[in-house]
């Protein structure tokens, strides 16, 4: 168990992130009817850079793109069309300076050869500020994208998940840092017994290495990770610099908090500070409190309608169909099966709690529209009350904010994050060069260095 009482480090920080929607992400179904978001904004590289400058503006740790490749007609807009992650990365690695840049990749669709040179030469792109959020692919019909008949279950999944973050780390460490002489006197370019091989055999990959890229100044890009279930979080707590969560309130936030870090500390030796917790938020603002609810009640009415959410509501089940059942009869919860290689872990709480309750899919589906009320509505003054009261009750280390409405966003830089900076729990300005250091994490020592 986690000390929550133990004192403040002085130099604790609030993280904040910021993930940009495009034409409207899960639940968003009509945002790209908002006149100042481009019909094409998830395709278009000028609005990223827009939000990134803004977010960069407002001293930000990171830009977070999230990322699928398994569409259905009912999938949201933004998944419907969108750029490939570490490509609309080094894209906004030209066109930001300082901002971190992390994007999702998937241990189960990628060869962690071509993977960590993609994120290494992202993270020279952008002098040391490139993340991965580390994935195993919720979609389970991506499998068919990639010529295989099923997905792979969790155990396997998730092993391969190890296995792949470690031949990255091992693989990033090819060349020591001083292993380029390019001495012009001398004529030597390279010390050669200062690059590795590493020439693995496992249980999921063969790999021989080395890479043919060297470290960039954070070392190793930072290793992000998002799963729920018991081998997400084991996954997390061992490879995770970064975790990103759903939290409702600051006691389920706490929990999973305890929870992620205690295993760090004690599976695995991990100082618990060298793993920062950021669970998504939607904030919304208003010049009152009153008239910032009015605007959450009437996005979320508009973006979500009933039947938006029954359409959607199959995705953890493996885009499974619920429009064909009786919206009045019991939970069908013989669909929970269909789940089992997507998003199971939140297929099953959605079938547990339906099931408990004894709820009818009407009702079950009416809960997950109200789920999305969020604490974080209100005027900055609130907002930053309650962003801060999260911080210092270590439900999290940060915040990931969705990127909606451009003019809530732009409230968000301009009012929310000076009361936040004004308090002293955020950034004035950047301190450091790399994402690893916005986050205060470590730069990892390379494995085959003798010296210092
Ligand atoms: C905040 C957050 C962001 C996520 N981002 C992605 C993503 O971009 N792509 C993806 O395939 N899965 C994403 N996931 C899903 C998880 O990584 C994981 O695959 C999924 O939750 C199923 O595994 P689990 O049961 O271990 O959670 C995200 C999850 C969370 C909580």
């Amino acid at each position: 168990m986690m000390k929550r009482d133990r004192p403040e480090r002085p130099e604790r920080r609030m993280h904040l992130g910021a993930v940009p929607y495009g034409t409207g992400g899960p639940g968003s179904h009509t945002l790209w009817l908002d006149p100042e978001i481009p019909g094409d904004a998830s395709v278009d590289i000028d609005w990223f850079t827009d939000v990134a400058q803004l977010a960069e503006r407002a001293k930000f740790d990171l830009v977070f793109i999230v990322d699928s490749q398994f569409i259905t007609p009912y999938s949201p807009p933004h998944y419907l069309n969108r750029l490939e992650p570490l490509t609309l990365l080094s894209a906004l690695a030209a066109r930001t300076s300082r901002i971190g840049l992390v994007g999702t990749a998937t241990t189960s669709f990628n060869s962690p050869y071509n993977l960590a040179r993609r994120l290494g030469s992202l993270d020279l792109i952008s002098r040391g500020r490139a993340g991965w959020n580390v994935v195993t692919s919720g979609d389970a019909g991506t499998a068919a994208n990639y010529g295989q008949a099923e997905h792979a279950d969790y155990d396997t999944r998730y092993g391969r998940a190890e296995e792949f973050v470690d031949l990255a780390r091992a693989l990033w460490d090819s060349y020591e840092d001083d292993a380029f002489v390019r001495d012009r006197e001398s004529g030597v370019f390279l010390d050669r017994s200062k690059q590795h091989v590493l020439d693995h055999h496992g249980e999921h990959f063969a790999v021989r290495g080395p890479l043919n890229l060297v470290r960039s100044g954070q070392g190793h890009p930072v290793v992000f990770q998002a799963g729920d279930s018991e081998q997400g979080r084991n996954l997390g707590a061992r490879v995770g610099e970064g975790i990103f969560t759903h939290a409702p309130d600051i006691p389920s936030g706490q929990a999973f908090y305890d929870d992620v870090k205690g295993r760090a500390e004690r599976l695995f030796g991990r100082d618990p500070d060298h793993l920062v917790i950021m669970p998504g938020v939607k904030i919304v603002l208003g010049d009152t409190d009153e008239e910032a609810r009015e605007i959450e009640a009437a996005d979320n009415e508009r973006d979500h309608t009933f039947q938006a959410a029954l359409e959607e509501f199959g995705r953890p089940f493996g885009w499974h169909d619920f429009t064909q059942y009786d919206l009045d009869a019991p939970f069908p919860a013989e669909a929970l099966k269909h789940g089992e290689r997507s998003f199971y872990t939140q297929a099953k709480a959605v079938t547990e709690r339906a099931t408990a309750n004894g709820w009818t899919l009407r009702r079950t589906v009416e809960a997950t529209r109200q789920f999305r009320k969020s604490e974080f509505v209100g005027t900055a003054e609130t907002v930053a009350d309650k962003l801060v009261e999260w911080w210092h009750a270590r439900a999290c280390d940060g915040f990931n904010v969705g990127v909606d409405h451009p003019a809530n966003f732009r409230r968000i830089v301009d009012e929310l994050v000076p009361v936040l900076q004004d308090r002293g729990v955020f950034r004035a300005d950047y301190e450091a060069e790399t994402l690893r250091g916005h986050l205060g994490l470590p730069v990892p020592v390379n494995r085959y260095a003798t010296t210092g």
